[in-house]
This record gives C-alpha cells, sequence and structure tokens, in this order.
C-alpha cells in the first residue's frame, strides 16, 4: 500500500554528520521526505513518544540517550513504506542487522542504534502526528 512512516534519526547519528547519508538511502530507496524537522527533545516528549516501553527495563536508558542530542526527524512517503525503511534500517541491535543496512553501518548498540522507524502503518499515523500538524506535511 502507499503508505507514510516516521523516522528519527537518532543523536548518536546527527553527532557522526550522516544525515545526508541516511536521507540518501531513503531517496534512493524511492521514499520521499514529505516533512522534516530538527528538534532536541524534552524529557517528557521522549518518555511520551516511547510510552509503550515504559514497563520495559531499557526505558530510562532510551529515553536518557534520545534526549542526550539533537535528532532529525522525517515523515517518509511511497509504496510499502513502513517495510521498505525497516529493511534499510536492519534489526534493532546493530550486531544483527544485515550488511549494508543503516544500523550496520551506522549505529553502536542496541541503544545508540541511529535511526527509529514505526513497526506498522497504525503506529506510523500515530508517530507522524505526535510530531507533525498536517499542515506542515508536503503533498508531492
Ligand atoms: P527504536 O526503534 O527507537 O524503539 C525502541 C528502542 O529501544 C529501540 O529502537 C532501541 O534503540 C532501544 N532498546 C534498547 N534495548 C532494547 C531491547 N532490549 N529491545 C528493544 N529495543 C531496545
Amino acid at each position: 500500500a502507499f503508505e507514510r512512516t516516521l523516522s528519527i534519526i537518532k543523536p548518536d547519528a546527527v553527532a557522526k554528520n550522516v544525515i545526508g547519508k541516511i536521507y540518501s538511502r531513503f531517496e534512493d530507496a524511492g521514499l520521499k521526505i514529505v516533512a522534516a524537522r530538527m528538534t532536541h527533545l524534552s524529557r517528557e516528549q521522549a518518555e511520551q513518544f516511547y510510552s509503550v516501553h515504559k514497563e520495559r527495563p531499557f526505558f530510562k536508558a532510551l529515553v536518557d540517550f534520545m534526549i542526550s542530542g539533537p535528532v532529525m526527524i522525517q515523515a517518509l512517503e511511497g509504496e510499502g513504506a513502513v517495510a521498505k525503511n525497516r529493511d534499510l534500517m536492519g534489526a534493532t541491535d546493530p550486531q544483527k542487522a544485515d550488511k549494508g543496512t543503516i544500523r550496520a553501518d551506522f549505529a553502536d548498540s542496541i541503544d545508540a542504534n541511529a535511526v527509529h522507524g514505526s513497526d506498522s502503518s497504525d503506529n506510523a499515523r500515530i508517530e507522524i502526528g505526535f510530531f507533525f500538524p498536517e499542515i506542515d506535511i508536503y503533498l508531492r
């Protein structure tokens, strides 16, 4: 299906200066960037965004990491955008990520894993709505 997905380039990858390299992977795969914004998340925003994980043992470390520096947030659009972005990202743990994926090439650990991507079309809608009002999504 023609979909949107929410992507976050995390503080580790922003610090490594690889935003452009990661954007090229989206573009080369046929995904269009239809909204984008750089921001430094507050603790409250990070906790709310990741609230599905709030009972998990890694929650505090995840939030601490996500607020350790600026992030680059984008909505991607295209055929099968959710799965396509997850294929580009590779496994959550970069040690397990396939060769040539974003996490295999740019991530250091399961926390500092370079990128986030929505895991379903329903969550994509929620996550995109969390960061972008409809008026800031550009139809192309
Ligand atoms: P992300 O796709 O942003 O969603 C939740 C994040 O929690 C995940 O990427 C990882 O960076 C982080 N995380 C840390 N430990 C774990 C774990 N054991 N399982 C899943 N996610 C983890």
